[in-house]
């Protein structure tokens, strides 16, 4: 393969000092961008080099294939480490409801959310779900997503469970030169229909631990596991069980955290080590800090507090506890109905008060450190080969002023 030289990129973002940082107040120069840039690309070894396009070896030109970029800009691919993509059947009607005023958990009550998927989902078949989730992989890659993060979760028993963690494994290998795709068990997403009471809700919490859990690790159906921990859902010891678990199996833990009520989510993420705790919307800042010192990502999600209304998880906290974030899109049919992680950057900006660097920085490097990426990916550095992305843009502030840019991205490597 020839090298690709990259040339007249109106700016290179490589996050050098975001990494030094570990993602943690993260200012404008950490960016490390270099402006009027050029880099040198093989797909064998990675980034041979970047700097100036004014002092580019020329030794790189000989037998290259030659990108010019000008007027655009190359960068670290954007990282949707929390999405809940594989799923059937739409919830556009609870977006109609919650304008009357319904919540999620009132929707919740009646059979909506969750729920309502997980029927959508169970009698659809592997190729159905599979071709609605490629509708949404094309579309995201159109916006610069170089590694996505796909849920489990609309199943809530065993055969439906595989089955979305099968699709998942599917798409991995069909986008496998474009994207990488990471995959969560979420089998504790919610409780089945029929698991009405505490003893039945006990049942399903040893079913995952004892039967689902083995044979994700044996089927190796599984990257990281997740709980959505919440008031209704699965409570302390349950989620901490369940993590357990799951750790012990080799799988990365995961947790949606704090996210409907303050249930010391964040705290629980911290004692276990979780990779992330997720949400966040109540959490307490003793927690948050917990987390800092046991190096557990923050995933904000906006777009899923835009939705319901909610207040937006504090960004002061999050700053004061010196915690790393990552911004998500979680997408779903329900909380979140938009997978457009530009958007999300623009309202961790408009509505969390984010810096335009955080947010940045929030959607590369903290992403892939919510994934357990952030050695190989999130950065641009000689000798590495992070999924990068070209973006039709001037500067990486346009991503994040301009969310709803057609054609945003225009190659991803
Ligand atoms: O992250 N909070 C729990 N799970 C999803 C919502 C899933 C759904 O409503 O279908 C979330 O917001
Ligand atoms: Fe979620």
């Amino acid at each position: 393969m020839p090298n690709l030289v990259f040339l007249n990129a109106n700016e290179i973002v490589s996050n050098s000092g975001v990494v030094l940082k570990g993602g943690v107040g993260v200012l404008q120069e950490d960016l490390g961008i270099l402006k009027n840039a050029a880099l040198v690309y093989n797909s064998k070894d990675g980034i041979l080099w970047m700097g100036e396009n004014s002092k580019l070896p020329k030794k790189f030109l000989k037998g290259s294939k030659k990108i010019d970029l000008t007027g655009k800009i190359l960068t670290p691919a954007l990282v949707d480490c929390h999405t809940h993509l594989v799923f059937a059947g739409s919830r556009h009607h609870e977006f109609a409801m919650r304008l009357t005023g319904a919540t999620y958990q009132d929707i919740a009550k009646t059979g909506g959310g969750i729920a309502f998927s997980v029927e959508k989902t169970k009698a659809a078949s592997v190729k159905e779900l599979f071709t609605l989730a490629c509708a949404h992989v094309d579309k995201l890659i159109h916006l610069g997503v170089g590694i996505l993060e796909i849920k489990s979760g609309y199943g809530l028993d065993w055969p439906t469970e595989k089955k979305q963690l099968e699709v998942i494994k599917l798409l991995k290998a069909k986008y496998k030169k474009q994207i990488l795709i990471v995959s969560t068990f979420l089998g504790a997403h919610d409780f089945p229909k029929n698991a009405t009471t505490p003893e039945k809700k006990e049942a399903y919490t040893k079913e995952v631990i004892e039967k689902m859990l083995p044979q994700v690790a044996k089927l190796k159906l599984a990257d990281a596991c997740d709980v959505f921990f919440d008031e209704g859902y699965f409570d302390w010891n349950q989620t901490k069980r369940i993590l357990t678990k799951a750790k012990a199996l080799g799988l990365q833990i995961k947790v949606h955290a704090d996210e409907l009520t303050n249930t010391k989510g964040a705290h629980l993420a911290a004692e276990l080590s979780a990779l992330s705790a997720d949400h966040l919307l109540k959490a307490d800042l003793e927690g948050l800090k917990k987390m800092a010192a046991a190096k557990v990502v923050a995933v904000l999600l906006p777009s899923t507090a835009f939705y319901l209304g909610m207040e937006f998880a504090s960004m002061a906290k999050i700053r004061e506890a010196k915690v790393c974030p990552a911004i998500a899109s979680d997408f779903n049919p329900g909380s979140s109905p938009s997978f457009h992680l530009p958007f999300s950057m623009t309202l961790a900006c408009l509505k969390m008060k984010m810096t335009m660097p955080e947010a940045f920085a929030a959607a590369t490097y903290g992403g892939a450190r919510a994934l357990g990426l952030h050695s190989k990916h999130g950065f641009l550095e000689v000798g590495k080969k992070p999924k990068m992305a070209v973006f039709n843009c001037q500067s990486y502030q346009a991503l994040i002023s301009q969310f709803a840019h057609p054609g945003l991205c225009s190659q991803l490597l």
